[in-house]
C-alpha cells in the first residue's frame, strides 16, 4: 500500500487540514529517522470515508487500509502498526458490531501494546465503552471530525512510544542490574547467578575483592534472598575494632567479666538471631578469635565473656576479604581449618576496571540519582569524560566512581559533567599542545614513578613489574629525572 505524498497533489483544499497546534502533531518521535512516518492502520469498510481520512492523515503517518477483519489482521501482522482506527461495524454484517469486536480482541492478543482506536456510529455509547472494558485505547464516533480525530491519534502514537520506551528501559535495568547492584558485563552475571544459587543456601560464603568492589552489598544481596530475610543483617569490621573489645563485641559478655563490665551484654552473634552476620575484614582476626568462631561454626554455640553457659545461636556467617587469605595462611596468620569453613562457597568481585561496559553503565546510573536529590538538571558526560571514565584505572573501584560522580553533579557548569568534574584530567589531555616526544616521556615518567611508588621504592621490584633490567630503570630514571623517593 502506498502513501506517496505525490498522490494528494490534487487534493480538494477542504480536505487539506491543518491542525491549530500543527508543531505538537508534527513532532518526530526521537527514534525514527526524520523522513519516516509512523504506521497508522485505518480499518473502514466505507470505501468514501476511508479515502477521506487516508488524504487527511497521509500527510502525519504512513497509511495502510483494509475493508474487514482478516484484511486487517493480514495487515496487523505484516506492518505492525503502533497505533489502529477500527469501525466496528465489518462485513459481512456491517450493521453489527460482532465483527469489530472479534478483530479487537484478535489483534490485542496479537499485540497488548497496540493502541486501537474504535470507532462507531452515532449514539453507540454503550459499544463504545464495551470496547474500552475489552482494551481499546479510546473511541469517536461518526461522523469522524478530522481535527479532532488528529488529535487523538496524536495522543495514541505519543502514550504508545513513551511505553515502548518505558518498556526498553525496564529491561536494560533488569538486566544490568540484580538485588540493587548494577552489572552487565559478564563477569558481573556471573556473581549474580552465583548469588543466587547460594542465596537459598545456608552455607557459608566467603566475599574476596578490592576495596570497594561491592562486598557488603554483595552479602546484604545473598541475606536478602535467603530465608533469613527477616531477620537481622549484622555487619562488623574485624579490622576496625582492637581485639579486646573485639572479643566481647562479637560474643557478649556477663556482668562482671571485667573491669567495666557493669551490666551483661550481648554480641553481635546473639543480635544477628535468625539473621546473618556479616564479617568484614576477616584476614584481620586476631588466632584466637579465630578458634572461638571456628568453634560457632562446628557447633552454633557460643560463650558470652565470663560466662558459665553455652548459647545456640542461629545465625549465617559471612566474611569478606581483600586480603589474600591464603598468603595469611602461609605466614601461619590465618586457620587453615576455619579457611575451608568459611570458604564452601568463594565469590570473588572483580575489580571495576575488568567489567566491561560496567563503568557507563554505573556512572549513568549514579548521575541520575545524584542529580535528582542536589535538584541539578545534568543530563550526562562530555565525550571527553567517557573517555576518562573508560580510561582510568579505579583504584577505589564502585566507591571511587560513587565520590567522583557526586563530586561531578556539584562541581558540573553546564549539562555535561567534563573530566575536570571528575577529576579526571585524562593523559592525553595532560599532554595536548605537546610533541610526541614529550608526550612519550611524561608518559613514561608517569609509569615509572607508579610502579616505584607501588614497590615502595624497591628498584629490583619496579624494573620486574615494568619488564626492563634494573641497569636500565637506572639509567631511564636519570634521564627521565626521577628520584627514588
Ligand atoms: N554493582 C554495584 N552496583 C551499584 N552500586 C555498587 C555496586 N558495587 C558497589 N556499589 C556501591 O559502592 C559502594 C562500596 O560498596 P561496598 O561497601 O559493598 O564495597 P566493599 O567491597 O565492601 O568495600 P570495602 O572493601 O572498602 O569494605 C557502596 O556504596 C555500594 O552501594
Ligand atoms: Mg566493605
Amino acid at each position: 500500500m502506498d502513501s506517496k505524498n505525490s498522490k494528494f497533489g490534487n487534493l480538494p483544499p477542504e480536505l487539506i487540514v491543518k491542525h491549530p497546534d500543527s508543531n505538537l502533531l508534527h513532532a518526530a518521535p526521537k527514534t525514527l529517522l526524520p523522513n519516516q512516518k509512523l504506521k497508522l492502520l485505518i480499518v473502514e469498510d466505507d470505501s468514501s470515508i476511508a479515502t477521506q481520512m487516508k488524504w487527511a492523515l497521509g500527510q502525519d503517518y504512513e497509511i495502510f487500509l483494509a475493508e474487514d477483519r482478516l484484511g486487517a489482521l493480514e495487515v496487523f501482522r505484516t506492518e505492525q502498526p503502533p497505533v489502529v482506527t477500527l469501525d466496528l461495524g465489518l462485513p459481512p454484517h456491517p450493521a453489527e458490531v460482532e465483527e469489530g469486536f472479534k478483530a479487537l480482541s484478535e489483534m490485542l492478543s496479537q499485540d497488548g501494546h497496540v493502541k486501537i482506536i474504535v470507532i462507531t456510529g452515532q449514539g453507540e455509547k454503550d459499544n463504545a465503552l464495551k470496547a474500552i472494558g475489552e482494551g481499546a485505547y479510546d473511541f469517536f464516533s461518526k461522523p469522524i471530525q478530522i481535527e479532532e480525530l488528529k488529535v487523538v491519534l496524536h495522543r495514541a502514537f505519543y502514550v504508545s512510544q513513551l511505553e515502548r520506551e518505558n518498556r526498553e528501559l525496564q529491561q536494560r535495568l533488569s538486566v544490568g542490574s540484580f538485588m540493587g547492584m548494577l552489572g552487565s558485563s559478564p563477569q558481573m552475571q556471573e556473581v549474580f547467578a552465583l548469588i543466587r544459587k547460594v542465596g537459598t543456601t545456608e552455607v557459608p560464603v566467603l566475599i574476596t575483592g578490592e576495596s570497594g568492589t561491592g562486598k557488603e552489598l554483595a552479602a546484604k544481596a545473598i541475606h536478602q534472598m535467603s530465608t533469613r530475610k527477616e531477620g537481622p543483617f549484622v555487619v562488623i569490621n574485624c579490622s576496625a575494632i582492637p581485639e579486646t573489645l573485639l572479643e566481647s563485641e562479637l560474643f557478649g559478655h556477663e556482668k562482671g567479666a571485667f573491669t567495666g563490665a557493669h551490666v551483661q551484654r550481648k554480641g553481635r552473634f546473639e543480635t544477628a538471631q535468625d539473621g546473618t552476620l556479616f564479617l568484614d575484614e576477616i584476614g584481620e582476626l586476631s588466632l584466637s578469635l579465630q578458634v572461638k568462631l571456628l568453634r560457632f561454626l562446628q557447633e552454633q554455640r557460643i560463650e558470652r565473656l565470663g560466662g558459665r553457659e553455652e548459647i545456640f545461636v542461629d545465625v549465617r556467617v559471612m566474611t569478606a576479604t581483600n586480603r589474600d587469605l591464603k598468603e595469611r595462611m602461609s605466614e601461619g596468620r590465618f586457620r587453615e581449618d576455619l579457611y575451608y569453613r568459611l570458604g564452601v562457597v568463594t565469590i570473588s568481585l572483580p575489580p571495576l576496571r575488568e567489567r566491561e561496559g560496567d563503568i557507563l553503565l554505573l556512572a549513568t546510573s549514579l548521575l541520575h540519582r545524584y542529580s535528582a536529590e542536589n535538584k541539578r538538571k545534568i543530563t550526562g558526560f562530555t565525550p571527553q569524560a567517557i573517555r576518562a571514565l573508560e580510561t582510568h584505572h579505579w583504584p577505589g573501584n564502585v566507591r571511587e566512581l560513587e565520590n567522583r560522580i557526586k563530586r561531578g553533579v556539584i562541581m558540573a557548569e553546564g549539562s555535561k559533567i567534563t573530566p575536570e568534574d571528575l577529576e579526571l584530567v585524562s593523559q592525553y589531555a595532560k599532554y595536548e599542545g605537546h610533541g610526541l616526544k614529550e608526550a612519550r616521556e611524561g608518559l613514561e615518567r608517569d609509569f615509572i614513578e607508579r610502579a616505584i611508588s607501588k614497590n615502595k621504592g624497591n628498584i629490583t621490584k619496579a624494573a620486574e613489574e615494568l619488564g626492563v633490567a634494573r641497569p636500565t630503570l637506572y639509567e631511564l630514571m636519570e634521564k627521565l629525572g626521577i628520584k627514588k623517593e
